[in-house]
């Protein structure tokens, strides 16, 4: 089983779809806080609703993005998270966040990456008209969405799409794919090496490998699921 803690930002969709798994018993883990910097994220009621402890941290309260998480880790940590997810948290993360869950952190974009990476995914890509969009579930690493791939999900781009429709499209495999992704690492499934040496089991067991040079390669054991 895995201890999980999500951060939010806003509206916490995808929250609710790693909630909605645990109850339906196709994801085997535990959300033992929720963590948002916005008081007022709509996302928050998920939590309360699923009798998930729920956490404010605002941002603005700290003095620098290190200090910031921080409290953030300290949080974590007094709630046995084993494993972070962040889901539509809005706020760059230090090295204070990864060093404390390293390859542990997992975070879902709405674009298949490394193609539009940042703010405004979707829109960029319906902008650039690419005809194939999705979204990319990955670990966490020191860059802006560049960490290894754990699995993307494709979404057509429809002649009739405007950028709200595809958003839509692709928020909906959102929320099927990063449960069913928790699922695979729940089931120790999922194992990253790091280019140049090292294996890290990163299920449920432990994951290594965050220190050393060379791109982190992920391999999924898919079985029948
Ligand atoms: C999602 O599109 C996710 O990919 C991105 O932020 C959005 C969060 O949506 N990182 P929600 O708060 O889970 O509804």
């Amino acid at each position: 089983m895995l201890n999980l803690g999500v951060l939010i930002s806003g509206t916490g969709s995808n929250l609710k779809a790693v909630l909605d798994a645990i109850a339906e018993k196709r994801l085997d883990a535990r959300v033992n806080v929720v963590v948002s910097n916005v008081a007022t994220a709509p996302g928050l009621e998920h939590a309360r609703a699923h009798g998930v402890p729920t956490l404010i941290i605002d941002h603005k309260a700290f003095p620098n993005r290190a200090a910031f998480d921080g409290a953030l880790v300290e949080s974590l940590r007094a709630h046995e998270v084993d494993w972070l997810v962040l889901a539509g948290f809005m706020r760059v993360i230090t090295p204070v966040l990864l060093d404390a869950f390293p390859l542990r952190i997992v975070n879902i974009h709405p674009s298949l990456l490394p193609a539009f990476p940042g703010m405004h995914a979707q829109k960029q890509a319906f902008d650039y008209g690419v005809r194939v969009a999705g979204c990319t579930v990955h670990l966490v690493d020191a860059g802006t969405d560049t960490g290894p791939i754990l699995a993307q999900a494709a979404v057509p781009v429809l002649d009739t799409d405007d950028e709200p429709a595809l958003r839509a499209r692709i928020l909906a495999e959102e929320h099927t794919l990063l449960p069913r992704v928790l699922q695979w690492i729940a089931e120790g499934r999922v194992s990253v090496t790091r280019a140049g040496g090292g294996d890290g089991a990163a299920g449920a067991g432990g994951a290594s490998g965050a220190e050393g040079g060379g791109r982190a390669r992920v391999t999924v054991a898919r079985g029948e699921a």
